[in-house]
């Protein structure tokens, strides 16, 4: 025989083989020495694998155990115990599922068993592991920082040092550093509120500074309005001016009439002395 024929053949055989196997059963079933068995559903298991003369005989799962899946198994799994608390009970097709009380921390990825949180307030918690879990305390906060526990964040320390006093405690993860100086210890926010109170006066001042020169310049562009308005300041001013001009020229027609009379005198005194 022509050997690629015959390998050919071996092929087709094979494979005609391989897919009517796995086609031959229903979507619930499984092949067991060569016959199509059903699966058991879930909250039950396989007493009894079928037979030419029977289907697979399942029964359901005991107090305790459950099967949450269409399955083979010959037994049903044993529910879960819980080491703190139950949240939901075990049920034919699904297992318990725990909880840990507060301040314990779950050693599982389903809290099966517990520990307890051994970090203090200005710590915080690092986990690892995927199934199995264990934890570390770190610093919630930086080396410079503390904890504020009220507000739940981290703050930097006050710096004695930057308000020229001396430190009276330099504090630790969860408490500000205190600084020497009577009333001013409270945490330098003494020294804060007198920065921002002058630095809110000089600004006051420098604001009215600001509006005063801003007023005086713009007087200063409304005068020439003043002549057409008869600003009295104005007035006063030229009123000075023409009264100084009218005492010079009530003199010069003084001496202007006296000079008539003059004229006058000698004219009569020429006529008198035509006469
Ligand atoms: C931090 O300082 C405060 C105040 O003195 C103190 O009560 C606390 O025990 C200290 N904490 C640590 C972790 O040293």
């Amino acid at each position: 025989m022509d050997p690629l024929r015959s390998s050919l053949a071996v092929i087709c055989v094979l494979s005609i083989w391989t897919t009517g196997y796995a086609a031959d059963c229903g979507v619930r079933q499984t092949k067991t020495n060569g016959r199509c068995c059903d699966l058991c559903p879930p909250g039950e298991y396989v007493k009894a694998f079928c037979t030419e003369q029977r289907k697979t005989v399942c029964s359901p799962c005991g107090e305790g155990y459950y099967s949450s899946q269409y399955n083979l198994f010959d037994r049903c799994e044993k529910c879960r115990s819980c080491q703190q608390e139950y949240a939901e009970k075990c049920t034919r097709t699904t297992d318990t599922t725990c909880l840990c009380r507060s301040g314990f921390l779950c050693s599982n990825d389903v809290c099966s068993k517990c520990e307890e949180n051994k970090c203090v307030t200005g710590e915080k918690l690092k986990r690892t592991g995927s199934i199995v879990y264990s934890y570390h305390c770190e610093p919630a906060c930086s080396n410079d920082a503390y904890f504020d526990v009220k507000e739940n964040v981290c703050k930097p320390r006050t710096q004695c040092s930057l308000f020229g006093l001396a430190e009276q405690f330099p504090g630790n993860k969860t408490h500000n550093s205190v600084c020497d100086g009577g009333d001013m210890h409270r945490n330098g926010t003494y020294f804060i509120h007198v920065i921002l109170g002058i630095g809110f006066v000089l600004l006051s001042l420098t604001i009215l500074v600001l509006i005063s020169y801003a007023c005086i310049k713009n007087l200063r562009k409304h005068k020439p309005y003043a002549h057409h308005i008869g600003i009295a300041a104005v007035s006063t001013n030229t009123g000075d001016f023409h009264l100084s001009k009218e005492e010079s020229g009530f003199q010069l027609i003084i001496q202007d009439e006296s000079r008539k009379s003059e004229s006058l005198d000698q004219l009569q005194l020429e006529k008198i002395s035509a006469l």
